[in-house]
């Protein structure tokens, strides 16, 4: 029996044949247990002998199973190290890597361009008030001028005041002024808000705003530093540029400014040309509004000057719809160069 039963546990391939053999041979109904049965029925004498016998069957069987399952066990170690080997000058599966979008591209540009002309950034809060959005710069009570830019307006407070999404980052200038004493000289770009949506509008969009305040700012510096920024941006030596008279509220003057441009067979070059485009609203700052932020305007002039952002990465990029910048397709981001 004894020579059998090792034969079976050297012959187990694997840990759970081993553990059948264990169990038919040392388990509760096993041939050795069944065998150790028998000794109650023998007389003391033989019993003795019988018993010493079988307890080294056990004991020769029992050690036969644990030397068996110590190698089993190296050799299912050795076959997973085997089986999980990592082959390290395997080449790197491809990966995608995140691109900058055209937005932060542009914000990123257009803030080194004005940085190097010495303006430094200024940011204002998303959520404004109305005195910030319209009052101080100048825009009547009750005036149309108000309605003109699709207000998104937030939930009346318990004292009264209705707060809402700002408009334009005007608002942003009479902060500065209100906060710095001139010279200024301030960048502003940020996120605007109007309920307005097509191919050229989406109801958040941002913008960049310029103002200078200092004592003998004139239009020429206005317009100066228009045709720096628009000749490093589009990065063409000369763009013809016109001022048309315009409105708004919180400058006076105020002008839209076209860049020149022409357009063959759908494609469009900025630069001299026989077309026009508008860019941008600008003026000299309003007495009004200078008044309003603390600054006399005996003293203080200045000029100031929005853009769209989107609208300019349009122009550059040939980007038709405003809307697709906010749809996160890798493929029209890929299409414009934006992704890999
Ligand atoms: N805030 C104006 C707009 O959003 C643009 C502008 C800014 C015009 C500064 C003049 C001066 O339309």
């Amino acid at each position: 029996l004894r020579a059998e039963v090792i034969a079976a546990v050297e012959k187990a391939p694997d840990l759970t044949a081993l553990d059948e053999v264990r169990v038919g041979a040392l388990g509760k109904k096993g041939r050795v247990t069944a065998l150790m049965k028998s000794l109650g029925g023998m007389d003391p004498e033989t019993r003795k002998q019988a018993g010493q016998a079988m307890n080294r069957v056990k004991d020769a069987v029992a050690q036969a199973i644990e030397a068996r399952r110590a190698a089993l066990e190296a050799a299912e170690l050795n076959a997973r190290l085997a089986r999980e080997r990592v082959d390290v000058t395997l080449p790197v599966r491809p990966e995608t890597a995140g691109t900058i979008h055209p937005i932060s591209q542009t914000w990123d540009e257009v803030v080194a361009i004005f940085a190097q002309m010495g303006f430094a950034v200024a940011e204002g809060p998303d959520i404004e008030d109305d005195f910030h959005n319209f009052t101080a710069l100048n825009f009547p009570p009750e005036h149309p001028a108000r309605e003109m830019h699709d207000t998104f307006f937030l939930p009346e407070r318990p004292d009264g005041t209705r707060h809402l999404l700002r408009t334009h980052t005007s608002p942003v200038q009479v902060r500065t002024m209100r906060g710095e004493a001139p010279p200024i000289r301030i960048l502003v770009p940020g996120r605007t808000y109007r309920s307005d949506s097509d191919m050229t509008h989406t109801p958040m969009f941002h913008q960049f705003e310029g103002l200078v305040i200092d004592r003998t700012t004139h239009m020429g510096h206005l317009k100066g530093c228009l045709s720096e920024f628009v000749e490093a941006y589009f990065e063409v030596d000369s763009v013809p540029m016109r001022f048309r008279p315009s409105f708004f509220p919180f400058t006076e003057p105020s002008a839209e400014v076209d860049i020149g441009c022409s357009r063959q067979g759908g494609e469009l070059r900025i630069g001299a040309g026989d077309d026009w485009l508008e860019i941008l609203g600008c003026g000299m700052v309003h007495p009004n509004v200078l008044k309003a932020c603390g600054l006399d305007p005996e003293v203080y002039q200045g000029f100031a000057f929005g853009m769209g952002l989107e609208r300019i990465a349009m122009l550059k990029y040939g980007i038709p719809d405003l809307r697709t910048f906010f749809e996160s397709d890798l493929r029209w981001l890929r299409h414009y160069g934006f992704a890999a």
